[in-house]
């Protein structure tokens, strides 16, 4: 069987991409429902865009490539379709758009224009292996235990990261990049919790607070998560993208006020009150007494001094310490890294060596911090290849 553009994987970027590439494209996927990881997206309600998405929210081997596609279809531009589909939507924070009702919503409406483009779906398909014969691209598939091979004039690689494998991730299209002479950077688990070997927080499991985090130079200000084997939330989620293993991760828990200000005017006013009792006025109790395992938290307030006082605050607001690592893909929202943009051209996706080859979404190494961004990165590119092919 012939087809004009094959894509293989109906996730979000594969999906947009086909309401884009016309007539005689076939959408593949192992999966038995397409955009799986739209549906258990942001708590079921898909945080689908970010009404701030620009490319200094993204992290790739080359921060200028990802600058043509989202200039080119915009948050804006999908938030239109949105609208034309009649889904509600909301802000939920710092820009990021929410559904109203359902991530499904989201989905059915990329199904829709996929109908309407005229392009096929097959779910349930596995892809064996991917060639080329000189002129055309060949897929060899087995769908309902029937095997058949399939060609086509443009095959576009949208099969994911690696993270979540249960769900049905998979490293097919690096191993087909790679097959097709494109490099691959290292790829690791982004957007992902921190785990503490020592098991550290466990009793202090379920306490969030508002923090400033940062990892290798890079700060977010946003809520920090304790969990039994670590620490959560999405100020950890997004500095995971930035920390290298065995670096420190730096947290400051007095992000937008001056605890040491305040703490020496109630010395001078209720100098008798314990130094914790009064921390756990500013900061959740159980992590107070969390804190008093790691520093000296003894005495009254009347018994600190300035200097002693400033010690404190300096360590409250620089709170230093080492994760043993990440939850790894298991749990991660993304994988940062993948196929090398250096191969690829930024206007339509296409591998500059291998005409005809298209890589769009979270497969090629550009990756979105967390708010909507990686969505974006999906339909911006899966829109750009598909507007070229
Ligand atoms: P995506 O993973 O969506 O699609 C790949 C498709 O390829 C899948 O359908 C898969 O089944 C298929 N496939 C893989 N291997 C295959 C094989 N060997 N053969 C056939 N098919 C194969 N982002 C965001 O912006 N807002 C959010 O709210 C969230 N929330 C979120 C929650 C969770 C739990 C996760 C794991 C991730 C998010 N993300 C997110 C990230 C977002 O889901 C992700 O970046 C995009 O789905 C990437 O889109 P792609 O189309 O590139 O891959």
């Amino acid at each position: 069987m012939t087809w004009d553009t094959i894509i293989l994987g109906a996730g979000a970027a594969g999906m947009m991409c086909a309401t884009q590439s016309g007539e005689r494209t076939l959408v593949m996927d192992h999966a038995k429902a397409a955009g799986e990881k739209i549906r258990i997206s942001g708590g079921g309600r898909c945080n689908f865009t970010n009404m701030y998405a620009g490319p200094e929210n993204f992290l790739s081997g080359n921060p200028h490539f990802c600058k043509s596609a989202l200039s080119r279809y915009t948050q804006w531009d999908f938030l239109d379709m949105v609208t034309r589909h009649g889904i509600a939507y909301h802000e939920k924070t710092l820009g990021q758009l929410f559904c109203d009702n359902s991530a499904k919503d989201i989905i059915a409406m990329l199904r829709a224009e996929m109908a309407q483009a005229g392009s096929e779906l097959w779910l349930e398909t596995q892809i064996l292996t991917v060639g080329h014969n000189g002129t055309r691209f060949t897929v060899d598939i087995e769908k309902s235990g029937r095997r058949e091979t399939l060609t086509c004039q443009n095959l576009v690689l949208a099969t994911g990261g690696k993270s979540i494998p249960k769900m049905g991730a998979t490293g097919l299209a690096y191993d087909i990049a790679r097959q097709f002479g494109l490099k691959i950077t290292d790829t690791r688990a982004g957007l992902v919790p921190f785990t503490f070997s020592d098991g550290r927080f466990k009793a202090i499991s379920g306490v969030a607070h508002p923090v400033r985090a940062t990892a290798n130079g890079t700060t977010f200000d946003e809520a920090m998560l304790f969990t039994h084997r670590g620490l959560s939330g999405p100020a950890m989620l997004q500095i995971s993208s930035y920390w290298q293993e065995s670096q420190p991760i730096s947290i400051n828990l007095f992000p937008d006020s001056d605890p040491f200000e305040e703490l020496r005017t109630r010395r001078q006013v209720q100098g008798r009150r314990n130094l914790t009792t009064e921390l756990a006025t500013l900061l959740p109790s159980r992590l107070v007494d969390h804190l008093a395992s790691e520093m000296d938290l003894s005495g009254n307030l009347a018994d600190q001094s300035d200097e002693a006082l400033h010690g404190l605050c300096d360590a409250l607001k620089n709170w230093e310490m080492v994760p043993s690592g990440t939850e790894g893909y298991r749990t991660a929202e993304v994988t940062l890294g993948g196929i090398d943009t250096d191969g690829l051209s930024s206007k339509t996706m296409e591998a500059k060596a291998m005409p005809g080859l298209y890589v769009i979404g979270e497969v090629a190494d550009v990756t979105g911090w967390l708010g909507g961004f990686n969505f974006q990165w999906a339909w911006s590119s899966g829109w750009a290849a598909g507007q070229a092919i």
